[in-house]
């Protein structure tokens, strides 16, 4: 599908200002919190109303950073995207300008390419930002661009950008991953909804985001299912149509809720919450000593008096204990009688923020990237620290609510990519935090 059109785009993201989270710890937070959308399901189905021309109705969608970024991306294609309302986007992608993912929003966020998919499936073609490359992190995308390959793109990588195109239609395949991989999955799901023929993913992630983005193509009317926990296959249709759809809510979220609970002593009340997402993390906080009694779609959280105690924890794809949750469930650790382990199997980056823990007055050992010992129970003490990520940042903030004195946490913009109007939850729920700007604009 040539295309004689100037290539040329303005994507300027308006710059996020630095800014750092001042809390005063030491209080036990008591209330309701309610659990925001899940910002790894409303980023896909973002993606995934542009498999269709006719207009997608999302609600529940975080007010989030990432989700901010991903609309302008989209935006800046072309691509319609209204926001009626709070937590509600439109989407009607019925022609494009250009199609092409800049370097500044995979800086940014990884997630930016999960747009490969279904940009290709639909338009044919694409030119997007590698995530993975060494400007940003180690996380490659590999096993995405095999997965389109196989679907019968060609992929030609340049100077940072993967060059895509389909000469005609996609064709239904047998996509094999050497292992699990949620976008993974997901780019090939999307990709194969509007192939021609049949198409199997195995091992498809089994994360409930997988799921509640079924359900969103097949009221598209896409046809997918899932035939085994591990195995989904989709019959590739022509064109899709729009759809409604009410994101699920956010299990990671809500898991680090119930932490913030019960490392400051308090009693909260999550509602909304996807108690059924949360198995193996519940299974684990309780063994902790951290008493969850549920009454519909409400928790409520609260420390067993005895005392916290040590375990050992590794994480594995769903159904096992998220990655996402390994760094809160560090932050209860460091207060748990005994020596913890932890086993993070998923990532090869996700103990380093443990250096800042350390700082607060954890006590930690790291042989290696992917093993960690917690020696507890720690009092952790006020510090000057700085978010690395999404979900370390969240985590220092958990330290920092349970720690006795006054901690400055810079990088603040690092957790508003993923979680909701997080200091004003917290705020409600009697934590001292206050955001102090530190003017210069964060490099993208
Ligand atoms: C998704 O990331 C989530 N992000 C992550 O949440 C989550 O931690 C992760 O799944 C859990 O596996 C979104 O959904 C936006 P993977 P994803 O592909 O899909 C390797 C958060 O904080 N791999 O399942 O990128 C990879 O390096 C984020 O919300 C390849 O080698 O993760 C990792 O070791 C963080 N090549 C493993 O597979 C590839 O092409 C699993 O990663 C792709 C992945």
């Amino acid at each position: 599908m040539a295309d004689a059109r100037p290539f040329h785009w303005e994507y300027q993201a308006p710059p996020v200002q630095r800014e750092a989270f001042r809390v005063e710890g030491g209080r036990a937070l008591r209330g309701v919190v309610p659990v925001s959308g899940s910002k790894n399901a409303a980023l896909k189905m973002l993606a995934a109303a542009t498999l269709t021309g006719e207009r997608c109705r999302l609600t529940n969608v975080p007010q989030i950073a990432d989700v901010a970024v991903l609309v302008d991306v989209l935006r800046d294609m072309g691509i319609v995207v209204d926001h009626p309302a709070p937590n509600t986007y439109e989407v009607a992608s019925g022609d494009v300008d250009w199609l092409f993912v800049p370097l500044e929003a995979a800086a940014k966020m990884r997630a930016s390419f999960i747009l490969l998919g279904p940009l290709l499936a639909r338009f044919g073609r694409v030119i997007i930002s590698n995530p993975g490359g060494d400007r940003i992190g180690r996380r490659p995308v590999n096993l995405h661009v095999d997965a389109m390959r196989a679907l019968g793109a060609e992929i030609e990588y340049r100077n940072g950008y993967y060059f895509a195109r389909s000469p005609g239609r996609l064709r239904g395949a047998d996509v094999v991953f050497p292992t699990v991989t949620v976008m993974g999955t997901e780019n090939a799901l999307l990709a194969a909804t509007l192939a021609d023929g049949h198409t199997t993913i195995r091992p498809a992630a089994q994360e409930p985001e997988v799921d509640d983005l079924i359900a969103f193509l097949v009221s598209m009317g896409a046809e997918v299912a899932r035939t085994a926990p591990d195995v989904i296959e989709v019959e590739g249709r022509r064109r899709l149509r729009g759809a409604d759809h009410h994101v699920m809510a956010d299990r990671i979220e809500a898991g680090t809720f119930v932490i913030a609970a019960a490392v400051t002593g308090g009693e909260v009340t999550l509602t909304g919450a996807p108690r059924e997402h949360l198995g193996a993390f519940l299974d684990v906080v309780t063994d902790v000593g951290v008493e969850v009694t549920e009454e519909g779609d409400h928790l409520t959280v609260r420390p067993d008096p005895r005392g916290f105690r040590a375990v050992d924890i590794t994480t594995a794809p769903y159904p096992g204990l998220a990655t996402d949750l390994q760094s809160p469930t560090a932050v209860l650790l460091t207060q748990a009688q005994g020596t913890s382990h932890i086993h993070e199997t998923i990532f090869e980056d996700r103990l380093e923020w443990m250096e800042e823990l350390r700082r607060m007055g954890a006590s930690v050992d790291i042989p290696d990237t992917h093993h960690a010992y917690l020696h507890g129970p720690a009092r952790l003490h006020g510090a000057e620290v700085e978010m690395s990520d999404l979900r370390a940042g969240a985590s220092l903030m958990l330290a920092a609510l349970a720690a006795e004195g006054t901690s400055l946490i810079h990088g603040a913009h690092q957790v508003r990519r993923g979680y909701e109007n997080i200091e004003t939850k917290f705020l409600d729920l009697g934590a001292s935090i206050e955001v102090v700007s530190e003017g210069s604009p964060v490099p993208s």
